[in-house]
């Protein structure tokens, strides 16, 4: 019978050390490895954590080879095609799908809890107009924790729920009023009687007074397409598995401190374009191509290794195929084209990028294929969300996981402070 070990010999002593292969419910297995330095002296080596599992998780498990992502279990397309943002947070906190009622309390509970402290709206007039709206995000939500320090210490799971509740809801908030300072226009409060997707586009989009855009046939209110559209988006946002915002996030639990300020440095994380920065990358990357014509170039300078030129959008750590998120953006995308008038010159220089690298051995012998930054700008675009505003759209979707990760790492009894070593190379 075949013991469920691995033996790691070292050539140079010939000494050998036997470490146990732990299985999961899906996917890779791992080798338990944490008495490696006790046992030889030595640390293992991976830089970017290529090779390495950071801990159990029961919340999101992804198929890099087969392209595929659950929640829970549930499959992403099921999740994005039947049901809302909103049943989606209830699964990731709860690990199952709500009932009607307990969707409907859910539901109530994340409108009453929208509304921010008075104190907090001031500290946006500390900010220049011009500056980004994630760093906006991030200053906001460390002080969101200067509210809630009595909650430092918390034990029990309805604690830890009642602090997910909170900024789920006031995460759109935040990035609504973070969008209107930086033009400069009054804030718009968050309304009870709208969903959380259609309150969010109406803090972003209505006049003062809650007005929206009057037009021809009176009221132009939020389009229901727009909505759903929307909606999606955050679905397919909402976690994962141990990606860099959500290992920082990880990291700060660690450490005891705040969940809060471990969700702001998440969202400071997300922020560089090699992670969910990207999304506005993609659109200015697009746009700066031009037009069908000029792609092959910059295919070209894409394959240069002399030239840091590359394709945003394209690419993952995890995804060796297609991205499962980019696929179901990409129909949604062709199911929108002409009800949200698609900015369909985008959409070609978009697809010809995909066609030209998809038959190119540079990205096939590297497994790049398109991720789901590569889609999410056009469809934001088509929805008068601005450029700047893509990373906090992605932020709000990616709220529920770091939190439902946060709450997940708390409760893990065996878990420790991150403190990985080094290969010291000085003097
Ligand atoms: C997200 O981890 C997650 O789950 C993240 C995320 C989530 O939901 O949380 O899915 C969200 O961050 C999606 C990724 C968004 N980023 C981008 O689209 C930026 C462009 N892509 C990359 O920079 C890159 O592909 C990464 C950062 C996404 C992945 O980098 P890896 O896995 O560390 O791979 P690598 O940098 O070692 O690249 C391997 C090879 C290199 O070539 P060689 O040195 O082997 O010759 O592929 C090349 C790279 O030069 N390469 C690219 C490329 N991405 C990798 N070449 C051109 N264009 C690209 N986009």
């Amino acid at each position: 019978m075949k013991k469920n070990t691995m033996t790691l010999t070292n050539n140079m002593t010939g000494d050998s050390y036997e470490y146990k292969i732990l299985e999961g419910t899906r996917g890779s297995c791992v080798v338990d490895i944490r008495t490696f330095f006790a046992d030889s002296g030595m640390f293992t080596y991976d830089p970017g954590f290529t090779a390495t599992a950071a801990c159990e998780s029961t919340v999101t498990f992804i198929d890099g080879g087969k392209g595929e992502l659950r929640y829970r279990g549930i499959a992403i397309e099921e999740l994005a095609n039947n049901h809302t943002y909103l049943e989606t947070c209830f699964l990731l906190l709860n690990s199952r799908l709500p009932s009607e009622e307990e969707l409907y309390k859910f539901d109530l509970e994340i409108r009453h809890r929208a509304f921010l402290h008075e104190g907090l709206r001031h500290l946006f007039n500390a900010f220049p107009d011009n500056a980004h709206p994630m760093a906006t995000l991030s200053a906001a939500v460390t002080a969101l924790s200067t509210f809630y320090n009595d909650h430092l210490d918390m034990t029990h799971e309805e604690e830890f729920l009642e602090m997910a509740h909170r900024i789920i809801s006031k995460m759109p908030t935040i990035a609504a009023f973070a969008y209107r300072h930086s033009l400069g226009i009054p804030f718009i409060q968050p309304d009870i009687d709208l969903g959380f997707t259609k309150n969010f586009l109406t803090m972003m989009r209505a006049y003062p007074g809650g007005k929206m855009h009057l037009c021809a046939n009176g009221h132009e209110d939020i389009k229901d397409v727009e909505v759903r559209a929307l909606d999606t988006i955050f679905t397919l946002h909402a976690d994962h598995e141990q990606n860099a915002s959500t290992t920082v996030v990880r990291g700060v639990a660690s450490t005891g401190a705040h969940p809060y300020v471990a969700i702001s440095s998440g969202i400071s994380a997300l922020w560089g374009r090699a992670h969910g920065g990207a999304n506005e990358s993609v659109i200015a990357q697009l746009e700066y191509i031009g037009s069908v014509e000029n792609v092959e170039a910059f295919i070209k300078r894409a394959k240069d290794p002399d030239d840091d030129f590359r394709l945003m959008g394209f690419g993952h750590r995890v995804y060796k195929n297609f991205d499962p998120r980019a696929k179901i953006l990409k129909n949604l995308q062709d199911e929108l084209r002409e009800e949200l008038n698609l900015d369909t010159e985008l959409m070609a220089i978009a697809r010809k990028i995909e066609e030209i690298a998809l038959s190119d051995d540079y990205f096939i012998s590297r497994n790049l294929y398109p991720n789901i930054d590569f889609y999410t700008g056009i469809i934001l675009t088509a929805l008068q969300i601005p450029k700047s505003m893509f990373t906090p759209i992605f932020v709000i979707g990616r709220t529920v996981g770091w939190i439902t990760q946060w709450i997940e790492f708390k409760k893990d009894k065996t878990s420790k402070i991150a403190r990985p070593r080094q290969l010291y190379i000085g003097e």
